[in-house]
């Protein structure tokens, strides 16, 4: 079943113009890191670590809309989180972005964040 507005919660990840367009910033929500970018203006939201092993995706490579893992060339798709380039075979989980008041919020169920790893 999907989930109704109030089993949703809303975070705040950082103020919006913290995250030019063309860049990213690593956000902490409790225990884990969103990675947010802003692509032309867009911005999107992804679990801040690879799948692959550890490494935290602001230390990676935007091109376009995808980042480059630069531990070992993973490539992901900012917008889906799809792998677009191994050896990280999971994709990166992608959050909901609602932009408020100059703030970039996700909207995800609650409970723990969902993380790929
Ligand atoms: S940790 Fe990212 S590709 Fe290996």
């Amino acid at each position: 079943m999907a989930p109704t507005k109030s089993d949703l919660r809303r975070i705040d990840l950082c103020a919006a113009d913290e995250v030019p367009p063309g860049t990213k910033k690593l956000c902490e929500v409790g225990d884990e890191l969103v990675l947010v970018t802003n692509l032309a203006g867009t911005f999107h939201a992804t679990q801040g670590i690879c799948t692959h092993e550890y490494f935290e995706l602001d230390r990676g490579a935007m091109t376009g809309d995808s980042i480059l893992c630069t531990l070992h060339m993973s490539r992901f798709s900012l917008i889906d989180g799809e792998v677009i380039d191994p050896p990280a075979e999971l994709p990166l989980a992608v959050y909901p972005v609602a932009v408020e008041g100059g703030r970039v919020l996700i909207d995800v169920p609650a409970g723990p964040l969902e993380v790929n790893r």
